[in-house]
């Protein structure tokens, strides 16, 4: 395992579907991006796929995502990729073309810079072979759409540098993905293969008049979909064979494979009239919804997908966790060295779906947002992702919220954080939420207080911390001692001090 990292700088080559996808990916993990499509309109297609990552992160997750990293439309491939640590190819599928890019690449990057072809499935040695530098070429194959799907599939060339695949899979980690390395090179890398298989068989089922293209739809996503989703092929096959397991499920079934059931090895010939068949059986089946709705419709079952999975700690969700988490670890307080005052833990925009039908943010974000303070306070005292990993955690036990202003969707907020007590088991918070105002004056919002308790998450129950968090708890908590003590803090609900 190579451990995560962002690059500092990245660029992307081509702003189609997947080009759009990579800078959106890109830029909501904070990293700055210059890109370069020479078509006019990349500028509004970008756009339009930046609207849909962002509604869909925002569902995906409540994690502190870092400011935003810039968007640099540059006027040709050097102006985008001379300063870049990560350079993303996303040109159209022909050899010629992205052998031209790379040349141009070549000519302007710095010389180790990771060069990363999105190719569906030609061969990262063809790729590479009128390079300069073909040690820092691999291809990095994504999946549409990539701001939300985590596979990246890493293929080296034969004169890709091992380094080079390390370094790519540290910088996908580093954006959240899950990079998957190809252990030899072939003709569409191990998913496309798969994809293109089933995509031949159901040509036939339309062609041979057995199945409309709803109802093939139909028997993936009622069914095996939803099992190839979460446990894919094997370990789908496995539970399958029951107790006898997976030698059994052989036995049974693998007799079938030979018999003439599939017609894998064929093609069948994309006439005009199949063509029109199948584009019509799509109208039918689809022709109600437009792209975008139907890519809203996509995105909003992926991100349920992907949080059903995180809640039950498996495959893709596993994914999306570790990216929270290290979101978590990487807010400013725990780079922030002074504490002789409050520390900031946490500000943002109020995203427009967390207001109410008032246009102002819903009560329960108050909530949220003492939640992220909460979170970057633990990570401060040394409660992060490896912590975690080793069983140690606080949970929240008591809440008192003072909701005391509104505040508007587009609105910047930010959170302080003061400790009040750290001793023992117990961790004592009191967080202020301010709006910053349009002359940058702060206006409160809210105060929390809470009351945490260190927890032994394997045997659930009560525990004192390690003696690091502990130390570092206790200069925050001593540190804090000689602030005022906060208004409103021991309050019941309706009473005073
Ligand atoms: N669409 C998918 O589902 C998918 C999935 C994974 C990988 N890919 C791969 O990603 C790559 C891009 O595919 P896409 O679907 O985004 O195609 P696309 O047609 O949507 O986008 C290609 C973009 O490249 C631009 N372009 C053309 N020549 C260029 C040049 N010389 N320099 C910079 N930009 C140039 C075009 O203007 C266009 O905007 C292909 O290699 C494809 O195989 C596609």
């Amino acid at each position: 395992m190579v451990a995560a990292t962002k690059p500092a700088r990245a660029a992307v080559i081509g702003g189609g579907v997947i080009g759009g996808g990579w800078v959106a990916r890109l830029i909501q993990n904070g990293v700055d991006v210059g890109i370069f499509d020479p078509d006019p309109e990349a500028p509004r297609k970008i756009n339009d796929v930046m609207a849909n990552a962002d509604h869909a992160v925002r569902r995906l997750t409540m994690a502190p995502l870092p400011a935003r990293g810039h968007i640099r439309f540059a006027d040709s491939i050097a102006e985008a990729a001379k300063d870049a640590e990560l350079i993303v190819e996303a040109v159209p599928e022909r050899l010629d073309i992205k052998q031209t890019v790379y040349a141009q690449i070549e000519a302007a990057a710095p010389t180790d810079a990771v060069i990363s072809s999105s190719t569906s499935g030609i061969l990262p040695s063809d790729l590479q072979a009128q390079m300069q530098h073909p040690e820092r070429l691999l291809v990095g194959h994504p999946f549409n759409p990539v701001y939300l799907l985590p596979l990246v599939e890493l293929v080296g060339g034969a004169r890709t540098a091992a380094a080079t695949l390390d370094r790519a899979a540290a910088f996908f980690a580093g954006i959240g993905m899950h990079p998957l390395r190809i252990r030899k090179e072939i003709e569409a890398f191990v998913a496309d293969r798969f994809l293109e298989a089933v995509w031949r068989e159901a040509l036939w089922l339309v062609k041979d008049g057995i199945a409309t293209t709803e109802e093939i739809d139909d028997a993936i996503r009622y069914g095996f979909g939803l099992r190839w989703a979460q446990m894919g092929l094997f370990e789908t096959y496995r539970v399958a064979g029951g107790e006898a397991g997976m030698a059994h499920f052989i036995a049974q079934f693998g007799p079938c494979l030979k018999w003439p059931w599939t017609k894998l090895m064929d093609v069948p010939d994309l006439t005009d009239e199949l063509v029109k068949t199948i584009s019509d059986q799509s109208d039918a089946q689809s022709g109600r919804h437009s792209i975008r709705e139907l890519e809203r419709i996509r995105d909003d079952n992926l991100v349920a997908i992907l949080q059903a999975l995180k809640a039950n700690d498996w495959g893709a969700g596993q994914t999306v966790a570790n990216w929270e988490k290290s979101l978590y670890d990487a807010v400013p307080a725990r780079r922030q060295q002074a504490i002789d005052g409050p520390l900031e833990t946490m500000r943002q925009q109020v995203p427009s779906d967390w207001t109410d039908y008032n246009g102002h943010m819903n009560e329960a974000r108050y909530l949220d947002c003492f939640s992220m303070a909460t979170d970057a306070v633990m990570r401060w005292i040394g409660v992060d992702a490896a912590y975690l990993a080793n069983g140690g955690s606080y949970f929240t036990v008591e809440t008192h919220i003072r909701h005391l202003d509104e505040v508007r969707a587009g609105s910047e907020i930010f959170a302080t954080s003061q400790v009040l007590l750290g001793e023992g088991k117990k961790m004592q918070l009191f967080h202020h939420l301010y709006a910053v105002e349009a002359d940058g004056a702060s206006r409160l919002l809210a105060t929390g207080e809470h009351m945490l308790i260190h927890v032994d998450m394997t045997s659930r129950s009560a525990s004192l911390p390690e003696d690091s968090v502990a130390a570092r708890l206790a200069t925050l908590a001593q540190a804090h001692a000689s602030l005022p003590h906060p208004d409103g803090a021991g309050r019941a609900i309706g009473g005073g001090n």
